[in-house]
Order: C-alpha cells, then structure tokens, then sequence
C-alpha cells in the first residue's frame, strides 16, 4: 500500500476521536465558498502535518485551502479531509478521499496513480485503489481495508456488482434540468432510492449493491457542485477500478481537463450501461 494510505489509515482513529467536539461552525469559508466546521479545519491541518511529512509527498492541496502546500519533490496528494461534513451535526456519515496524483496541481484525472476513500459508519473503513503512472484506472486493483484502530486489516477486492439496485442523485429536483429530470423519473422505476447527503456514503453504496450515484450539474450551475480534484477524479478512480464507469455528462470523469484547483464538475458514478444512459441524455 502507498505509504499516502497508511498515514491516513494511521490518522483515522484521531480524526475519529476529535469529532465530537468539533460540530460547530466557523466564522470562516473554504475556497468554495461554504461555511467551514471546526472539524473540517482541524482534520485538514492534522491530513496536512502527515501528509506533507513524508518523503514521498511533493505537495498536499485541500478542500479547505486555497493554495497548493509546497513540501518539495513526490507525488501530490489532493484531499477532501472530510466529505460531508455537513452530516456531523445529524451524526450521520462521512468520509475523507484522497487522490494521489504524479503530477503537479491542478491536473486531471489521467495524472492518478492511486485514490481512496475512509468512511466513517458504524465500521470505519478504507477503500483504496492502486494503479500504475500512465496506466488507465481499469488496470488498477481497489481493496477494502477495516481501519478502526489505524492499521489497515484487508477485507477483500472491492468490485462493483453487475446488476445494478441503488441510486442517489443530489440537488434539488426544481434545480434539475428537464433532461434530467425525466432521466430520473425513468431510474425511479428500476432501481432503489439510496442518498444521505455525503458523497462518500452514497458511493458506498453504490459499490456494494451496484448502481448509479451522480450529482448533475443544476440549472443555475451547470457546473454541478462537487470538486473535480478532490472528489469527481478520485472517486471516478476509485469506481472505474472496481470495473464501474463515470462520467461529467460527456466523457470520464478521469479525462475531464483540470484548469483550476478547485473547479467543479457535474460527476456521475457507477454501472456501465447507467453512466451510459446519463451521456446519452
Ligand atoms: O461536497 C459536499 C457534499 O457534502 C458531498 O459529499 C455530497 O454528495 C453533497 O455535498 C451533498 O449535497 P446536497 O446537500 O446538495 O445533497
């Protein structure tokens, strides 16, 4: 495993333990422009600190920040410290992803070496798909480690199953566009309603029941909301290499160009023939 994975498995059980303190919000706002939580700041500080530590780490960008932290020669590493962090105050669950790009930042998809994901349930949990420089994500291997005490225990290939159950889409249907909508209207007679509000949750369940996940780009916002470097590549890395697909609506998410750190991306994730439903729209 990159050592990347084993520093954050190792954080995991401080992160876990800090949380619960840290429901409330900051006076501040993130490069996004959303309220942060004193767990979104202090989780991103404690990520950084060991991230930027080890030798094989040239650079470490956030969510939370709005600079790239220079930390000399190595790969860069891309991290959402917590997703979702807006289910903290309902107690629900969250995650932290983390990309792992051979190549400076801002890059796109295709500059992965490696990502993953911890979810924070009822059993914390890493996901971690590994690859190769210049290899697409479909040669690379993605493993579900059980990470409670910060010691990674393998529980097995994570591979996305081939008949489809669940879905999730985010935004507010009256945000949606026509298109979509209808899209959706269809999705409702097939498969089952799956969303809680963090990405990481909701691809969950997508890789364990088989499905779509998608947050569209919104009407007013065609862009969507979720980052493209620190969630839509590394997740669509993470998806594609359980042998599941993505897309921004055009191509994979893994080939959408990357212009600046913190653009956003309409992102979709999941089973083949779905994704190819949603670019066909
Ligand atoms: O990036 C933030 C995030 O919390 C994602 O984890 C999640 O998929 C999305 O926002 C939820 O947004 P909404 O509250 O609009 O459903």
């Amino acid at each position: 495993m990159h050592e990347v994975f084993e520093t954050v498995a190792a954080a995991v059980p401080d992160i876990r333990a800090g949380l619960p303190g840290r429901r409330r919000k900051t006076d501040e706002e993130n490069a996004s422009g959303e309220t942060q939580l004193a767990a979104d700041v202090w989780a991103d500080e404690l990520l950084e600190e060991r991230l930027t530590a080890l030798d094989s780490v040239g650079a470490y960008a956030s969510e939370e920040r709005d600079d790239v932290v220079d930390a000399g020669d190595g790969v860069s590493v891309a991290v959402d410290p917590l997703d979702g962090s807006s289910n903290l105050k309902s107690n629900n669950p969250m995650g932290t992803v983390v990309g792992v790009y051979d190549a400076p930042l801002p890059a796109s998809g295709t500059g992965l070496v490696a990502a993953g994901f911890v979810l924070y349930g009822p059993i914390t949990t890493m996901v971690v798909a590994e690859g190769a420089a210049g290899r697409p994500a479909s040669d690379a291997t993605a493993t579900e480690y059980v990470v409670e005490d910060g010691t990674p225990r393998d529980v097995g290939a994570v591979e996305l199953p081939e008949d489809p159950t669940v879905y999730g889409f985010g935004g507010r249907v009256p945000d949606w566009t026509d298109d979509f909508e209808a899209f959706v209207r269809e999705v409702e007679d097939e498969l089952k309603l799956r969303y809680g509000g963090a990405m990481i949750a909701d691809v969950s369940q997508v890789l364990t029941y088989g499905g779509i996940f998608g947050y569209p780009g919104l009407r007013d916002r065609p862009e969507g909301k979720l980052r493209l470097l620190f969630e839509g590549a590394p997740i669509a890395y993470v998806v594609e290499a359980a042998g599941g697909a993505s897309t921004d609506g055009e191509r994979s998410l893994l080939d959408v160009p990357a212009t600046r750190l913190h653009q956003r991306t309409p992102v979709f994730v999941g089973d083949d023939a779905y994704v190819e439903r949603v670019e066909s729209l």
